[in-house]
Parts: C-alpha cells; sequence; structure tokens
C-alpha cells in the first residue's frame, strides 16, 4: 500500500504552538522532506518541530527551494520548477515504498507555503494521491498576539499582502480595508513606510519580527527599521 503524504504546519517558532496534531504525525512518519531557503542553510521548519518532537531514527531528507517570486498565472522560474519537482520525485519514491512522508512548513500550510506547490506537482504525477494538510499557527496570529491586538471585530474588513509583490495596489488596499497584514516586508520597508507616512498610518502600524520567537521585537522605530532592513520573519500589521 502506498504510504501518505502530509503538510503539517509547525507554527510561527515557539515549539509550544505547534499543535498536538502536528507533533503526533511527525513522530508517526519515519520520513521529514524538509524545505529549506539556501542551498547551505539550516531548515527554519525543522529548527522549529525539534523543539518538540525528536529527531531520533527520522530519515530527514532536506531540499532547497530557490526563494524567487511566483506569480499566480504567470509562467514560473525554470529552477522554482525544477526544485518542485524534484522533491515531489523524491517524496513519491518514498511514498510508492509503502512509507509515510511529512513535510513541515513554517506557520500554516494554507499561507504562502512551498507545501502546496509540491502537493500541485505530485498531483500532477499521480492525481489521486491522498494528500493530508495540517493546519498550524500562523504568524499572523501570532504577530498580533505579540502585541496584544485583535486582527478585526466586529465588522471589519481584513487582508493579506505580500508586500514585495506591491505595485501601485498597496496605497488602495491601505484606504480600503480596516486592517491590513504586510508579511514579506524586509526588503520593502521604504516603500511602505513611506507610504504609511503619506496617508498619516504609522501610528496605527506595528512592525512584530520573529514573533513568539525567544528573539521576538515589536518595534515602532521606523527610521531604525527602514535603514538596518529587519529579519525576513517580520509582519507589519496596519489596524485603523
Ligand atoms: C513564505 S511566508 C510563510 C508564512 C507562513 N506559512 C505562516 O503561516 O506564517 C513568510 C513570511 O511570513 C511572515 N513570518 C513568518 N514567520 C514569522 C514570524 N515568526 N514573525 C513575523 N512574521 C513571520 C513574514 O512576513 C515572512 O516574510
Amino acid at each position: 500500500m502506498r504510504g501518505q503524504f502530509y503538510v503539517i504546519g509547525v507554527g510561527p517558532g515557539d515549539p509550544e504552538l505547534m499543535t498536538l496534531k502536528a507533533a503526533r504525525l511527525l513522530e508517526k512518519c519515519p520520513v521529514w522532506f524538509v524545505p529549506k531557503a539556501h542551498q547551505n542553510g539550516e531548515s527554519t521548519a525543522l529548527t522549529i518541530l525539534a523543539g518538540s518532537v525528536s529527531t531520533e531514527g527520522k530519515e530527514i531528507l532536506e531540499h532547497h527551494f530557490p526563494m524567487k517570486k511566483i506569480r499566480m498565472g504567470e509562467s514560473v522560474d525554470a529552477e522554482v520548477e525544477a526544485a518542485w519537482k524534484a522533491a515531489a520525485e523524491a517524496i513519491l519514491a518514498k511514498l510508492e515504498a509503502g512509507i509515510d512522508v511529512a513535510f513541515p512548513t513554517l506557520g500554516d500550510p494554507a499561507i504562502y507555503s512551498t507545501g502546496f506547490y509540491v502537493c500541485d506537482t505530485l498531483l500532477k504525477t499521480v492525481p489521486n494521491l491522498p494528500i493530508s494538510i495540517v493546519p498550524g499557527v500562523s504568524s499572523i496570529g501570532a504577530s498580533a498576539a505579540a502585541v496584544n491586538q485583535p486582527l478585526c471585530l466586529g465588522d471589519d474588513r481584513m487582508v493579506v499582502v505580500p508586500a514585495t509583490f506591491e505595485n501601485g495596489q498597496l496605497r488602495e488596499t491601505l484606504e480600503q480595508f480596516d486592517t491590513v497584514v504586510m508579511m514579506k516586508v524586509h526588503r520593502v520597508m521604504g516603500k511602505v513606510v513611506g507610504l504609511l507616512t503619506e496617508l498619516d498610518l504609522l501610528d496605527k502600524a506595528v512592525l512584530v519580527e520573529r514573533s513568539s520567537r525567544s528573539d521576538q521585537r515589536v518595534r515602532r522605530d521606523w527610521a531604525a527599521a527602514v535603514k538596518e532592513e529587519p529579519h525576513y520573519f517580520s509582519t507589519i500589521i496596519v489596524r485603523k
């Protein structure tokens, strides 16, 4: 019988924010296929889960997924596509051998996770392949918790945007919604802070770096944040 493939959200960083289900399934799967952003770097997802689940006896297959922009509806960079295909082949080989495979992913799999590109690639080869998605605590919720704030209440409308991709639309988005969550902000801080200043929203905004981790920082020192470029794990919440 074919093995089962699980895409497992491991939360935003604090190992205690990993769900009981995530821990149980990771313990059950003999193979962990772990994504990493840099060829010679560590896997963030693996670092997080290793805080709660023992790695002993696990076959850990680390796989590099290049960090390049993916625009929905447009063709994908060849290097990125090759990484998805190689991942799908390696995972499928284990599944065909009857071995369960876990793909741990940062935060929640439903939010900008490579896990779903891998699922799509797998399904192109085996259309009926059973896949289980295990939700996790997203960095969005963890960032709101870091400032003891709700994201939305009553009839508030919230939107999540990948700030690196934003062109002229960010201004409009900031004007239209009650709460704007901006992810992937670290490279575009100057642009974002400039816009927040123009719209007189700087006092409604907060930057949360590495939410839920021991080195978490809640920041409103905008000039410094622009100058030094915050950590990749940074989210800005604007709540009017
Ligand atoms: C590829 S997305 C992954 C999101 C993830 N699936 C989730 O549910 O949080 C990466 C972006 O998530 C945000 N992020 C991830 N971890 C974070 C953390 N601990 N604190 C603040 N933002 C974080 C940052 O905006 C980062 O650029």
